[in-house]
C-alpha cells in the first residue's frame, strides 16, 4: 500500500459510522430509519421504506410471509450520508421472535440505538439485545420516541434506564414539556431550546427554530423553567456525558423526540456524527488487531438465500474490517485458503440493488452467489487474516422434521443442509431417530416456519414439523457422549458438521444428571 492508499483508507474509515437501531416491535425503528433517509435527503418523503402492509413501497422486505406479516425477517442495510459522514444502519430483525440472525447482525456494528417508546419504557425484545450489545461491549446511544403523545415521565424513564440496563443515562437534550405535550427540546446544558414545527403526517423535515434562554420563559412558561430545573439536577447528580464512558458501555447519552414528526431525528445524526465509534482495528483469531488502513480483510456475518426465488440466489453479506474493498477483486478464503472471486458485488437493501464497485472499512457488501461462504468466514487480501467464529446462540426450541411426501427426501436433505450452512436453523441428529428424521434447533419458534417456507419456496417439499419437550442443549466435548448415553431425560444428538450436543427437557432432567455425575461438565458456557 502505498503512504496515500493508506491515508485514504484511514480517512475514509473515520467517516464511517456503522450502527443497528434495537428496539421491540412498534417502538418505531422502521419510522426513524426513514426518517433519519429524510434527513439525509436519500428519500424526499417520508413512507417509503416501511414494509407495514398497506404502506407505500417497500424496501426492507423481501419473502412474501415477511409482507403478509409486516415484519422484516431478513435484514437489509441502509447507507446514507450525514455532515459527510457515512452512516451504515443495518437493520435487526424486527419482530417478536428471535433467531440467530438477529444476534449475529450485532456482531457487525460498532455502535447501536437504543429506541425506546415513552409511553412502554424498556420492553422485552430491546431488553434482550441490550444484553447483547453489553456482552459485546457495543456503545449505545438512546433515543425515547413518540413524545408526541402521552408517556411516562421523562425521569422515570431516565430512571428505568439506570435500575434495569445498568447504563449511567446522561441526557444530551431534555424535553419542554411532558410526552404528550411537547413544546421543544433544551440542549442540555446550555438551556437553549429547539421548537419545531413539523409538517402535514411528518413526511418532510420539521423546521427547527433556536430560542434564546432569555427568550425561552416568555414563551414557553413553566415548561421550561420544570425542564431547566430538571435538566439542573441531572448534571448535579453527575449525569453528564462522558465519551470514555460511553465508548466503555457504561452510559448511554439520551436524545427524546418523535420519529413520524421528525422531530429530535437531527440531533441523534449528529450525535452519531460526533460520538458514535468509527470503524476501528478488529481482533483476529490470533489475538492481534488488524488496523483498518492495511490490506483488505472483511468476514461474513449473515447468509442469505431465496431473496429472488427465481434466480435461487446467495447474498453474503461481508462487513468490511480493513482496506479497500474493489468489486472484482481477488481475495482468499481463509477457511480453505481458496480463491475467491468478487465479480458480484452489490450494496443490497431488501430488494433494491446496485452493483457495488467499492467499500472501505464499516461498510457492508453484498456478494452474490458465495455458495461457498457460511456465516463467520473470513476474506481477506494480502497479509492473512481470519477472525473469530461468529458465537452460536444456544437453542431453546426443537422439533422433528421429515418431508411430508417422502419421494422428496433428496430436496429435503440439501434444503436442509443449506438452511444448517446459513445458520437458519441447527441441524442435529439422533441416533435413535436417525438422519430421515433430524431435529431443528432454534433459538426463536418464527425459524421454523421460515424454514417451512423456505423449503416449500426453494426445495419445492412441504415439510412435517413435530415439537418435541426439549428445551435445554448443551455442546458437549468430546468424549462426554458415550458417558450420557442411555441415561433417562437425555438425548444425544450429532451435528452433522461434527459436534455432539445433549438435549434436556427441562432444568431439572438437568440438574438430575449433573448431581448424578459431577464428573461430566454440563456447565452453561458464557455467551461469547
Ligand atoms: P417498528 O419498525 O419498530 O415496528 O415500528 P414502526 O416504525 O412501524 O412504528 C410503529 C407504529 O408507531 C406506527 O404506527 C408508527 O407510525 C408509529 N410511530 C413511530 N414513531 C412514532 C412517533 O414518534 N410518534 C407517534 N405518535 N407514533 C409513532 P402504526 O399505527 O402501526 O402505523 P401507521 O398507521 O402510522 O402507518
Amino acid at each position: 500500500m502505498t503512504e496515500a492508499d493508506n491515508l485514504l483508507v484511514l480517512d475514509q474509515a473515520m467517516r464511517r459510522r456503522t450502527i443497528a437501531v434495537i428496539s421491540h416491535p412498534d417502538a418505531g425503528k422502521s419510522t426513524l430509519t426513514e426518517a433519519m433517509l429524510l434527513h439525509a435527503h436519500r428519500i424526499s418523503e417520508a413512507g417509503a421504506v416501511n414494509g407495514k402492509p398497506g404502506r407505500r413501497g417497500t424496501v426492507s422486505d423481501w419473502m412474501a410471509m415477511e409482507q403478509e406479516r409486516g415484519i422484516s425477517i431478513s435484514s437489509a442495510v441502509v447507507q446514507f450520508e450525514h455532515r459527510g459522514t457515512i452512516i451504515n444502519v443495518v437493520d435487526t430483525p424486527g419482530h417478536a421472535d428471535f433467531s440467530e440472525d438477529t444476534y449475529r447482525v450485532l456482531s457487525a456494528v460498532d455502535s447501536a440505538i437504543m429506541l425506546i417508546d415513552a409511553a412502554k419504557g424498556l420492553e422485552e425484545q430491546t431488553m434482550k439485545l441490550f444484553a447483547v450489545c453489553a456482552m459485546r461491549g457495543i456503545p449505545l446511544i438512546t433515543l425515547i420516541n413518540k413524545w408526541d403523545r402521552p408517556g411516562l415521565s421523562a425521569l422515570n424513564l431516565l430512571d428505568e434506564i439506570e435500575t434495569r440496563t445498568g447504563l449511567l443515562p446522561t441526557p444530551m437534550v431534555w424535553p419542554v414539556g411532558a410526552a404528550g405535550e411537547f413544546r421543544g427540546l433544551l440542549t442540555s446544558g446550555i438551556d437553549q431550546v429547539t421548537t419545531y414545527q413539523h409538517t402535514v403526517g411528518g413526511s418532510t423535515i420539521a423546521q427547527e427554530t433556536p430560542i434564546r434562554p432569555e427568550d425561552a420563559t416568555q414563551a414557553l412558561g413553566q415548561d421550561y423553567a420544570t425542564a431547566v430545573e430538571e435538566d439542573a439536577l441531572l448534571a448535579a447528580t453527575g449525569r453528564t456525558h462522558d465519551t470514555a464512558l460511553f465508548l466503555a458501555g457504561q452510559s448511554t447519552p439520551v436524545f427524546f423526540g418523535s420519529a413520524v414528526r421528525n422531530i429530535g431525528v437531527r440531533t441523534l445524526l449528529d450525535a452519531l456524527v460526533s460520538y458514535a465509534p468509527p470503524a476501528a482495528a478488529r481482533v483476529m483469531t490470533d489475538a492481534r488487531a488488524r488496523p483498518v488502513n492495511t490490506d483488505f480483510s472483511g468476514y461474513v456475518f449473515k447468509v442469505q438465500s431465496g431473496m429472488d426465488t427465481a434466480h435461487h440466489d446467495r447474498v453474503a453479506y461481508v462487513r468490511v474490517c480493513s482496506g479497500q474493498f474493489q468489486r472484482g477483486m481477488i481475495l482468499t478464503h481463509a477457511q480453505t485458503g481458496r480463491p475467491f472471486v468478487t465479480k458480484y458485488a452489490q450494496h443490497v437493501v431488501g430488494r433494491e440493488r446496485h452493483t457495488l464497485d467499492t467499500a472501505w472499512p464499516g461498510d457492508v457488501v453484498g456478494l452474490v452467489n458465495a455458495s461457498s461462504l457460511r456465516p463467520g468466514d473470513t476474506l481477506y487480501a494480502g497479509e492473512p487474516a481470519e477472525y473469530p467464529p461468529l458465537p452460536r446462540f444456544r437453542p431453546e426450541h426443537f422439533s422433528y422434521a421429515q418431508p411430508a411426501d417422502t419421494s422428496k427426501h433428496k430436496q429435503f436433505r440439501r434444503g436442509l443442509e443449506q438452511l444448517n450452512g446459513e445458520g437458519v436453523i441447527q441441524v442435529l441428529i439422533s441416533p435413535n431417530v436417525g438422519a430421515h428424521r433430524p431435529l431443528l434447533a432454534a433459538v426463536g419458534p418464527m425459524q421454523f416456519e421460515v424454514v417451512a417456507a423456505r423449503m416449500q419456496a426453494e426445495f419445492h417439499t412441504d415439510v412435517t414439523l413435530e415439537p418435541t419437550r426439549f428445551t435445554i442443549a448443551r455442546d458437549l466435548a468430546p468424549g462426554i457422549a458415550p458417558l450420557l448415553n442411555g441415561l433417562r431425560g437425555v438425548e444425544v444428538t450429532t451435528r452433522p458438521e461434527g459436534g455432539d450436543v445433549a438435549l434436556f427437557e427441562d432444568r431439572r432432567s438437568l440438574a438430575a444428571i449433573e448431581r448424578a455425575h459431577p464428573e461430566l461438565d454440563l456447565a452453561e458456557p458464557a455467551h461469547q
